[in-house]
């Protein structure tokens, strides 16, 4: 069973550091960890934390601590990882719309890069030649992902470099010297069905037969998981054994190893988060009962952003009687989280949990309205901890010209 944190354990903590406060399970985090990696065994596979997801410098530690890589998207997070304590070779930095400077600076710190443009590649090339092998991020021309603004491999995107623009980063590679080590897809987030994977991975093993120093592919993130009550994620199982013997059999038709990377952010950490809030009002209009909460799309932009689903619990009255709200924020924009939901019945004062929100949640909260970035914590064998504390007035004047 996967591990989850209790009501009770939840309450405490939003006794301690009050609310709204994100909680996350180390317990959990480890779990979906063991759970990856066992299910990909049987391949010389490394897995890279998409730090993206949740970047909190306490929980890089438990992934570098497990032995993963990570995935950095900017050059900061590049260096919050190396605080954290990772390897540069653990490193991979996969920016997009980034300048070549951000490249050279990255290949200055010695970690991984993966590049997802024509130009940028041949710049690099004409400065580096075959002196600093590179990974290329093919668009495979694949329309998957929950929803188009998380669809990123489709043919209109703008990540990657196209599967129909090949040709052209074999003449980069003549021209400059410049060595391709792997080819790099991912389509997008939420993706359930193992065809979707199997798919990216037939174009990018047929095409990576035209480069002859490579031994790596790449084949993103984008697990999906349960969102909704009674909704399914990737089987993870399934899809270990479908891509091992896919990979299995590539190795041995081309008598070469491969080393398959992933890169998941939301698979690792999205059900180890929990978001907690306080019902602040109630109010009643003639088509409508709203819950009001101490929070808003400041600090979960999910549900308004991509209409996502979070399962939201009253764990302060778990048995009270079954009541339709509008759960609503408090921030001058229609902050709607949830429309027409099923709670027990919300009394001020009380917390409502929002399940699955360790990734994409904290990380893509903004100080709108001019409210303070909630706290963060950490539940593990030693208690609960804090590991960001919540911000100040002070915080939101700091860097102003006074
Ligand atoms: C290149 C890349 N890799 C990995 C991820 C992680 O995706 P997920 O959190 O859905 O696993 C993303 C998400 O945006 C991404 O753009």
């Amino acid at each position: 069973m996967a591990p989850t944190i209790s009501n009770e354990i939840l309450l405490a903590a939003t006794k301690e550091f009050a609310t709204p406060l994100y909680v996350y399970d180390e317990e959990r985090i480890r779990y979906q960890y063991a759970t990856l990696s066992r299910a990909f065994n049987k391949l010389d596979v490394n897995i890279f934390y998409a730090c993206k997801a949740l970047s909190n410098i306490n929980v890089l530690r438990i992934f570098q601590q497990l032995g993963a890589g990570i995935d950095c998207v900017s050059l900061n997070e590049v260096q919050f990882a190396l605080r954290a304590g990772f390897d540069p070779a653990k490193i991979i930095f996969t920016p997009n719309s980034v300048s070549i400077e951000d490249y050279v600076e990255a290949r200055s710190l010695q970690v991984n890069i993966n590049i997802d443009n024509l130009h940028i590649l041949k710049q690099f090339g004409e400065l580096y030649g075959n002196t600093y092998p590179v990974v290329v991020r093919i668009n495979p021309h694949i329309l998957a992902g929950g929803n188009i603004k998380i669809s990123t491999g489709h043919i209109d995107s703008k990540f990657g470099i196209s599967i129909d623009q090949a040709e052209q980063i074999l003449d980069i590679v003549t021209e400059t010297g410049v060595v391709v080590k792997g080819l790099h897809l991912h389509t997008g987030s939420e993706i359930k069905e193992v065809e979707v994977f199997l798919n990216g991975l037939n174009l990018i093993l047929e095409l990576s037969k035209k480069f002859k120093d490579l031994d790596i592919i790449d084949l993103g993130g984008g697990f999906k998981v349960p969102y909704k009550p009674n909704e399914t994620g990737v089987n993870i199982q399934e899809l270990g054994t479908t891509l091992s013997e896919k990979i299995t059999a590539f190795e041995a038709s081309q008598h070469k190893k491969i080393q398959v990377w992933f890169e998941p952010g939301k698979y690792l950490v999205s059900e180890a988060g929990y978001f907690l809030t306080k019902a602040t009002i109630l109010k009643e209009n003639p088509t409508r009962s709203f819950v009001g909460v101490d929070s808003g799309f400041n600090h979960l932009i999910r549900p308004m952003f991509y209409d996502a689903y979070h399962i939201i619990q009253n764990i302060s009255n778990p048995n009270g009687a079954l009541k339709t709200y509008n759960v609503v924020g408090n921030i001058c924009e229609t902050d709607t989280f949830a429309w027409d939901r099923e709670l027990n019945e919300v009394r001020p004062g009380d917390i409502l949990c929002f399940k699955n929100a360790g990734a994409y949640g904290f990380e893509m909260s903004s100080r709108f309205n001019s409210r303070v970035r909630p706290a963060e914590v950490l539940v593990n064998k030693n208690g609960i901890q804090l590991i960001r504390r919540r911000e100040t007035l002070e915080d939101l004047l700091e860097g102003q010209v006074l």
